[in-house]
């Protein structure tokens, strides 16, 4: 991985979002820094006509951990791409909804009410997100099932690779933001 900013990975990884883009309108390069849309309320857009899809990825977070499921269920971030538990199979369960699933260790990703992310064996509601793609060109993942006081909660990893609280986590944090990277 090259070192730089977001805007340098962003650029690294420009074919891979390409392909998940697919045919139509790709994730464009944004309004650029300063720009008083982003983090605004702007429609959302998504990868919506990817639905019934099926995409096996790592998801790269923008504080630079690859998301990962360990084999007794808990949800970390690590910084070695090759540990087990990192390649996730990203399904698109209806417009807009993915469910997130650690091959190897056969662990949805999923949120509880209090905003507590947790590996689940058995899917359910608590295992459905919300994907969408920010101005930045990274993607972010609400929980569908549950909010705190109105406000969607994010799948999140820390500066230091820890899972945040879904309440704590805003759409305009970077630690929400994430990069579905091809398996090589
Ligand atoms: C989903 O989350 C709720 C609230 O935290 C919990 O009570 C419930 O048991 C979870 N459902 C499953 C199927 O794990």
């Amino acid at each position: 991985m090259r070192r730089g900013g977001p805007a340098a990975l962003a650029a690294c990884l420009a074919g891979a979002l390409a392909v998940l883009a697919g045919p139509g309108p790709g994730p464009g390069p944004g309004p650029g820094p300063g720009s008083a849309a982003w983090g605004g309320r702007r429609p959302p857009r998504s990868y919506g006509h990817l639905e019934g899809d099926v995409r096996w990825r790592r998801l790269f977070s923008a504080t630079r951990f690859f998301l990962r499921i360990d084999g007794g269920g808990g949800v970390e971030g690590t910084r070695w791409r090759e540990r087990p538990g990192s390649i996730m199979e990203i399904r698109s369960v209806r417009v807009g909804v993915v469910a997130i699933r650690a091959v190897h260790t056969g662990f949805y990703l999923a949120m509880n009410k209090q905003g507590r992310l947790y590996g689940s064996k058995v899917f359910s509601p608590n295992c459905t997100f919300k994907e969408r793609i920010e101005e930045n060109g990274y993607n972010t993942y609400a929980s569908l099932r549950w909010r705190h006081r109105g406000r969607p909660m994010f799948l999140s990893l820390s500066g230091k690779g820890r899972p945040r609280r879904g309440r704590r986590t805003r759409r305009q944090h970077l630690s929400t933001h994430f990069l579905p990277m091809l398996v090589a």
